[in-house]
């Protein structure tokens, strides 16, 4: 199917034509949960750790899942198409109730909604990016995927509009993640991340990246980061399934090393392509 079809509550329909109720808990408060799960020439990366993923983010919020892993590849493949890299977008929200209360409604069923688009190649690879630090103002649940971005939202557009593709979000003087991706810098030589807990998102890329380090014997350690150690990084990177491993080259007003994409990203990055190659193969 193209791109413009999408999955609303069992149908399948054109994007335009797929409409939600005003009072709809996810529209009104934001009640709600979404994965992204990247599909590479028809076939779903790391299926079974995004729906994983998707269950601890549910059952956070008390929602119980409204399919089981069958039914969720039963109504995702339809949408799959094996000629191109697509981001395949769910979400599900508590569903519409007769008024709006903060109070889960006693009956409803959830909506869910399923959309696609193309994933493509992030532009500027081979420069690299600038970030900026900011406080981290979001909330106590950030390993949950919830729909609820506002704070993501200010933060990168922060970010965007002092010319820089991400902010790097920084609690009580140590680094978290990135507004939409998890972040990784080279530190004495040991490639280090923020341990998981409340406090980011349990990235699947950023797992997949734990594991190549593992196979190929590249020192790594999940360590709490202080923003004064990053400013010491000799490299930084920020990880998402849409926009992989994106290097960055310059915090707030300081070059990283030389400002350019440095060697143990290029390894990574190598890896990472092989390693998505051969999952499709
Ligand atoms: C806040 C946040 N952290 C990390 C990530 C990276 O997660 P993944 O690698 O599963 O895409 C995302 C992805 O959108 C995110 O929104």
């Amino acid at each position: 199917m193209d791109n413009k079809t999408v999955y609303l509550n069992g149908q399948y329909l054109p994007l335009n034509e797929a409409k939600i109720s005003v009072l709809d808990r996810g529209f009104l408060f934001g009640d709600g949960i979404y994965e992204v799960i990247p599909s590479y020439s028809g076939h779903l990366f790391h299926f079974s750790e995004h729906m994983e993923r998707l269950e601890n983010s549910l059952s956070s919020i008390r929602l119980v899942n409204p399919y089981d892993r069958a039914q969720w590849l039963e109504i995702l493949t339809p949408l799959l198409d094996t000629s191109r890299d697509q981001s395949i977008y769910l979400q599900i929200t508590r569903g519409v109730d007769s008024k709006r209360d903060h109070t889960f409604p006693e009956k409803t069923s959830p909506t869910v909604f399923v959309m696609c688009s193309n994933i493509v190649p992030f532009a500027k690879l081979d420069s690299g990016v600038k970030a900026i630090s900011v406080d981290d103002s979001r909330w106590e649940l950030c390993n949950v995927k919830a729909t609820t971005l506002l704070a993501n939202i200010l933060l990168r557009q922060q970010a965007v509009e002092k010319g820089c593709a991400e902010a790097i979000l920084v609690k009580d003087g140590y680094v978290t993640e990135g507004t939409a991706s998890n972040i990784f810098a080279v530190i004495d030589g040991i490639l280090i991340t923020p341990p998981q807990g409340h406090e980011i998102l349990p990235g699947i890329t950023r797992n997949v990246i734990l594991d190549i380090a593992k196979k190929n014997n590249i020192p790594y350690s999940e360590d709490i980061i202080s923003l004064d150690a990053l400013q010491t990084a000799s490299e930084i990177w920020l990880t998402s399934s849409t926009r992989e491993i994106i290097p960055v080259v310059q915090l707030d007003n300081e070059i990283i090393a030389d400002g350019k994409p440095g060697p143990l990203w290029q390894t990574m990055n190598r890896l990472f392509q092989a390693y998505k190659r051969a999952s499709h193969e």
